[in-house]
Order: structure tokens, then sequence, then C-alpha cells
């Protein structure tokens, strides 16, 4: 039905769409910070680029735009309670990686357990209205243990 289109209708609407899910990280002068993503996507091969997309009023948006690269933890389907622990608001950057498995990457923390790290500088950004679609150039990437990954759908988590 064409007519004015609300954010909320589009949210409803892609509730149907399955997002794979992964955790972004990385480090600025001040925090090292980590933020759930359904947004990531395969974008070139030639140069090797992937795009995230980054709400402008995330506690993150800017922390990942001063740190001018960021790492990407792909979820295994075992990871669903790391996808909660960083889509929560307000954790303060101490408390954040109390208790989370992981190893220094180049650019940010590398999620243990994940099905796929890759390393990214930032490319280019994109003004998408509310949100900022950031580009990041893969440096490297490396693979876990084979597995099912974790999908996001009508607010549940599916193994996929
Ligand atoms: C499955 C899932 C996918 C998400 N995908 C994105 C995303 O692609 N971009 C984004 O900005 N926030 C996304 N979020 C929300 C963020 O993880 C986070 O909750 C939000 O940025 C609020 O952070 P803040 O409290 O620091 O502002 C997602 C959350 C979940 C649970």
């Amino acid at each position: 039905m064409i007519g004015a289109m609300t954010g909320e209708e589009l949210r409803e609407t892609m509730r149907r769409f399955p997002a794979p899910v992964a955790v972004v990280t990385g480090a600025d002068e001040h925090e090292v910070f980590g933020l759930t993503v359904g947004s990531l996507v395969s974008l070139s091969l030639e140069p090797p680029l992937v795009g995230i997309s980054v709400g402008k009023d995330s506690a993150r948006h800017e922390p990942l735009r001063n740190a001018r690269a960021f790492a990407v933890s792909i979820l295994s389907e075992a990871q669903a309670h790391l996808a909660q622990h960083f889509a929560r608001s307000g954790v303060p950057p101490i408390v954040l990686w109390r208790d989370v498995a992981s190893r220094d990457g180049t650019y940010g923390p590398l999620l243990d357990g994940a099905l796929a790290w890759l390393e990214c500088t930032t490319w280019a950004e994109y003004d998408a209205g509310d949100h900022t679609l950031f580009v990041g150039k893969v440096v490297s990437t490396e693979h876990g243990a084979p597995g099912r990954g974790l999908v996001y759908r009508d607010s549940t988590y599916h193994p996929a």
C-alpha cells in the first residue's frame, strides 16, 4: 500500500526479514566498545568492502566514527547471550567486557567462539537518515570452528 510511511511500519515489516547477527567492536582514545548489529552486509569484493548501519543516537556511534576502524565477530548459534549483552544500553565500558571471552584484534576485541572475524578500516561514511552507513575495507578475515550462525527474526534468535 502506498501512503505516508512510518519508521514503525518499516520496523514491523523488517521483523520478517531474518538478519544475521554480528558484534562490532573497536576502540577510540576513551573506550573499547561493542555493539550488536543486524545490518552487516557484504558490499564489494574488489576492493573487499562490508557495510554496517549504526544509529546516530547510539552511544557507540561517536566512538565508532572516532576509531576509523572496527572488528566484526559473526556470531554462532550458541551466542545469543552475547547479542543481548552488546545490545544493552548504558553499560559502562569496563563492565561491558567483564566475563566476555575475547582476544585482541588489530582494531578491536574478537569474541571467542564466533563463526568468523573481520578486521576493517573505515573506507567511507554515508549519511543514512537517523543512521550512518559505515563502509569498512576488509583488511583480514579469519574463520572459527564451522557451525550454524545466529539470525534474528520476529524479535527472536534462531540458528541458521
Ligand atoms: C539483533 C539486533 C540487531 C541490531 N542491529 C543494529 C544495527 O544494525 N545498528 C544499530 O545501530 N543498532 C542495532 N541494534 C541495537 C544496538 O545493539 C544497541 O542496542 C543500540 O545501539 C542502543 O545502544 P545505546 O544504548 O548505546 O545507544 C541491534 C540490536 C539487536 C538485538
